[in-house]
């Protein structure tokens, strides 16, 4: 065992076992980031340690010296000096390739509406329509109070009965429901744009709406045309928010 007091080897056993420690035996493993700057750490301890006095310094180098310069060592001098700047090069070489990446695909979360759209079968052209449920304002609080319960029934679970987007459903989500009292959601809107959104949900977004899968149903076979226009009255109510008209565009 007389090698292993050789201070060389010391060194690089204490890297490589600290190394190995980093790299496998850390749950969860460590980023590459953290495992460099580990290594750093242990070889600065270790450079230290050995250079504390000089003849343990003598000892580290040595090895080192031997091989640069004894004429017996000359195949492993050679080995070296290819195999050094190889390694360097292909290490180079990895950094620089251009890899392949997918192309970034932002996620319109207000994609535009379709001009018009079937409904169970009936076309509607959505350009410039109106909720028909507000033409009769004496009956709107009995239309609210109807959305009220159909947004109990179908949409809390997800939107929060709050309307605040965190129903106990939407931790599971991404994107996460809308949360309809952000201005920046059924504020913005017209009663169309959510007419469509509600009767077709997900699905019925178009592409650049995607990359995640929003998980809002389609609710064209589930609600009536009416019942659409009603929970739509009561969102609207009940955050206070006014859908935006149409010649405001
Ligand atoms: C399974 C969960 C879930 C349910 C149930 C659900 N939604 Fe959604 N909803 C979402 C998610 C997720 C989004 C955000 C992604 C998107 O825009 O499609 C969303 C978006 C919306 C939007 C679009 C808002 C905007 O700013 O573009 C409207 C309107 C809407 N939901 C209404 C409803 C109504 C009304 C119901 C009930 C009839 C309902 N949702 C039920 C998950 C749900």
């Amino acid at each position: 065992m007389r090698f292993l007091r050789s201070r060389f080897l010391q060194a690089v056993i204490v890297l490589v076992v600290a190394f190995c420690v980093f790299r496998f035996g850390i749950r969860p493993p460590a980023p590459w980031s953290v495992i460099k700057l580990y290594m750093a750490v242990v070889a600065l301890a270790v450079l230290v340690h050995i250079s504390s006095d000089s003849d343990s310094w003598r000892d580290f180098l040595r090895p080192i010296r031997d091989t640069l310069t004894r004429p017996e060592r000359r195949f492993v001098r050679a080995v070296l000096v290819v195999l050094i700047p190889v390694l360097l090069g292909y290490y180079a070489y990895s950094v620089a390739a251009a890899r392949p990446e997918a192309p970034p695909q932002l996620r319109a979360i207000h994609p535009a509406p379709p001009p018009s759209l079937s409904f169970r079968g009936k076309e509607m052209n959505l350009q410039g329509l109106e909720n028909p449920l507000r033409k009769d304002q004496a009956s709107l609080a009995r239309h609210a109070a109807a959305g009220g319960a159909i947004y109990i029934q179908n949409c809390f679970y997800c939107h929060g009965d709050n309307l605040d987007g965190k129903g106990h459903f939407a931790p599971a989500f991404n994107p996460p429901p809308a949360n309809f009292e952000d201005p920046g959601t059924i504020a913005q809107l017209p009663e169309a744009y959510l007419f469509w959104r509600i009767a077709k949900g997900g699905p019925g977004l178009p592409r650049e709406s995607t990359p995640w899968d929003s998980a809002m149903p389609a609710w064209e076979d589930r609600l009536t045309e009416e019942q659409i226009w009603q929970v739509i009255v009561y969102v609207y109510e009940a955050t206070g928010q006014r859908p935006r008209r149409w010649q405001e565009h």
